[in-house]
Order: structure tokens, then C-alpha cells, then sequence
């Protein structure tokens, strides 16, 4: 029925983890947008296919089930920094009710590289 909610978790390029609900059919980048979630860049072509900044990381349980990705998604994820084999792009993930639950990952590409300098500049 429409209005019906699910539960999303996102888990931002900090590790912080964010719950909403949110409405069947919204896209993933929908949601980060209208909930305000914290996640630096996200979206930055506004849906239209032309960046790789909305590139979320999904469970592969979920993953298996999403609609296939089409050419031009697949152009875009191969640009997107820190790929992996559950990797989507938000803004072509439509929410619908048996993703109730899951969790998506931003990439942690800040985090990672400041780790890094700091582990070499502490020897
Ligand atoms: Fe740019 Fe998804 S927001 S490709």
C-alpha cells in the first residue's frame, strides 16, 4: 500500500550509522537528500547518471536481489573509488518493502587516507 515505510540504515564515510524510514519508492538518493543524512558529496549530479559520488555499498543478500544495472550505471561505478562487487549507485536503487532492515555503506575514502597518513608520518 502506498505510504508504507521501511527501515534503512546508513552507515556514512565516518562509520556513523543512521536509521531512517522512509517511503517505497524513493530512490536511495532521494533519501539521503530528504532526510539531511550526513554524507559529504553524495549526489552530485542530482540523479542524472553523470558522476559516481551517490556510490553505496550494499549486503549481498540484497544486493542479488536489486534490478539489474544497466550500461551507463556500470560506465559510472567504474570510476567510483573504492569499488566493490555489492557496489550500486543510490540514485538507481529504488526502495521497496523487502529491503526492510538493510544496511548501505558509503565507501570510506576520507577515513581511509587519513589513517594512512598518519600511520606513516608516526615512524
Ligand atoms: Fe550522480 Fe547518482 S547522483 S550518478
Amino acid at each position: 500500500s502506498s505510504g508504507s515505510k521501511v527501515l534503512v540504515h546508513f552507515v556514512n564515510q565516518s562509520g556513523v550509522k543512521s536509521s531512517v524510514f522512509v517511503t517505497e519508492g524513493e530512490t536511495l538518493l532521494d533519501v539521503v537528500i530528504k532526510k539531511n543524512l550526513d554524507i559529504s558529496g553524495f549526489g552530485a549530479c542530482e540523479g542524472t547518471l553523470a558522476c559516481s559520488t551517490c556510490h553505496l555499498i550494499f549486503e549481498e543478500s540484497v544486493y542479488d536481489k536489486l534490478e539489474p544495472v544497466v550500461d551507463d550505471e556500470v560506465d559510472m561505478l567504474d570510476l567510483a573509488y573504492g569499488l566493490t562487487k555489492t557496489s550500486r549507485l543510490g540514485c538507481q536503487v529504488t526502495v521497496e518493502r523487502w529491503m526492510d532492515g538493510m544496511t548501505v555503506h558509503v565507501p570510506q575514502e576520507i577515513k581511509d587516507q587519513r589513517g594512512k597518513q598518519e600511520a606513516v608520518s608516526s615512524k
